[in-house]
């Protein structure tokens, strides 16, 4: 019996096979019911009792030896197979999940492409800006508050190097680099130093809108927004422009239109006052058409400042703004159906 064991213990350590129908044979011969293993321990049963404990021992090695091996050619036969199959070129391919477009983008795209419809062209600055372009050209007074620490991301202040505010820099660049007619908007992000909460957060997007040409009047400016609002919020919407305050125009207005929601009469989404701001607009201030190398005699324009995220929570319903940027699957997945 021990030389029995002796050879079945050679074969199956020698044994080697990539064919699963050896494999098979391999386990029916050894492993089987019928097999190898289990007739030896029946016959294992008729050893004489002072023989038993070296032949068992010899058994069970043979046994753990041959399932061993039996797992492991499995093992490799499996994974094999797997790499047969990722080099099959003629299996057809596996379908590529795209993603989905961002609510900002989506906002952003459906607001440029009416500007587009307008004439205006669409222009870019960099994010990390200077004092001149986010504060100085666009008439802020040295001591304006916007300037804080507290406000604006500072990386240095000699030379000083800063995070923009808003994109209105992009006007000044624009301004500085072509002559009137101007008519261009500039989709960007822009960053305050602010608490991050449901509400506000300290990068955001915004979209910039610049008119200069000779004789623009405020009129012009009116009814460019007006064509806006109908055509995104719909041809029922209504504005309403509030006068306000901003260093780089005069007059100055904030515009808001009427609530989407419940039509004017006063709901939740509008806090009861049936109007909804939207965007900072205003006549772009001599000043800064001076600053940028404009005649403020001969030249007039508008310019105006959308906020993106605000819009994209109101459109989509979405109640915190850090779930635009915490880039979770489950969320932006759900905006495929735009892209
Ligand atoms: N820059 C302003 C802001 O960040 C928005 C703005 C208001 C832009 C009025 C303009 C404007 O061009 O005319 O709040």
């Amino acid at each position: 019996m021990l030389d029995i064991i002796a050879t079945l213990q050679a074969e199956a350590e020698t044994f080697q096979t990539l064919s699963a129908e050896e494999l098979e044979k391999f386990r029916i011969k050894f492993l089987g019911k019928k097999g190898e293993l289990t007739r030896l321990f029946d016959d294992f049963k008729a050893v004489p009792n002072d023989q038993k404990k070296v032949i068992g021992q010899k058994l069970n090695v043979l046994k753990q030896l041959a399932t061993a091996k039996y797992d492991e050619l499995k093992n490799t036969l499996d994974s094999s197979k797997h790499t047969i199959q990722l080099l099959d070129l003629s299996a057809p391919a596996e379908s590529y999940a795209a993603g989905s477009r961002h609510p900002v983008n989506i906002v952003m795209n459906d607001i440029i492409k009416i500007f587009n419809r307008l004439g205006f062209t669409i222009s870019d600055g960099p994010e990390i800006e200077d004092d001149w372009h986010v504060f100085s050209a666009l008439n802020f007074p040295p001591e304006h508050p916007a300037r804080d620490m507290q406000d604006t991301f500072f990386i240095s202040k000699t030379p000083d190097v800063l995070l923009r505010t808003h994109t209105s820099s992009v006007q000044v660049r624009t301004m500085e680099n072509q002559q009137p007619p101007i008519r261009t908007i500039s989709p960007g992000r822009v960053f305050r130093n602010e608490a991050i909460s449901l509400r506000s957060h300290c990068m955001f997007h915004q979209i910039e809108g610049l008119y200069i040409d000779k004789n623009v009047s405020f009129a012009d400016l009116k009814q460019t927004l007006l064509y806006f609002a109908k055509e995104y919020f719909g041809a029922d919407t209504k504005i309403r422009l509030r006068p306000s305050f901003f260093p780089f125009t005069e007059p100055s207005a904030e515009m808001d239109i009427s609530c989407s929601f419940c039509k004017g009469n006063g709901c939740a989404m509008c806090k009861y006052s049936g109007w909804i701001e939207i965007l900072g607009c205003g006549m772009v201030h001599p000043n800064v058409l001076e600053a940028s190398g404009i005649d403020s005699k001969v030249y007039t324009g508008y310019a105006f400042g959308i906020g993106i995220e605000r819009m994209a929570l109101r459109k989509f319903g979405i109640t915190d703004i850090r779930m635009l940027f915490e880039n979770d699957v489950r969320m932006l997945n759900q905006f495929s159906k735009f892209l």
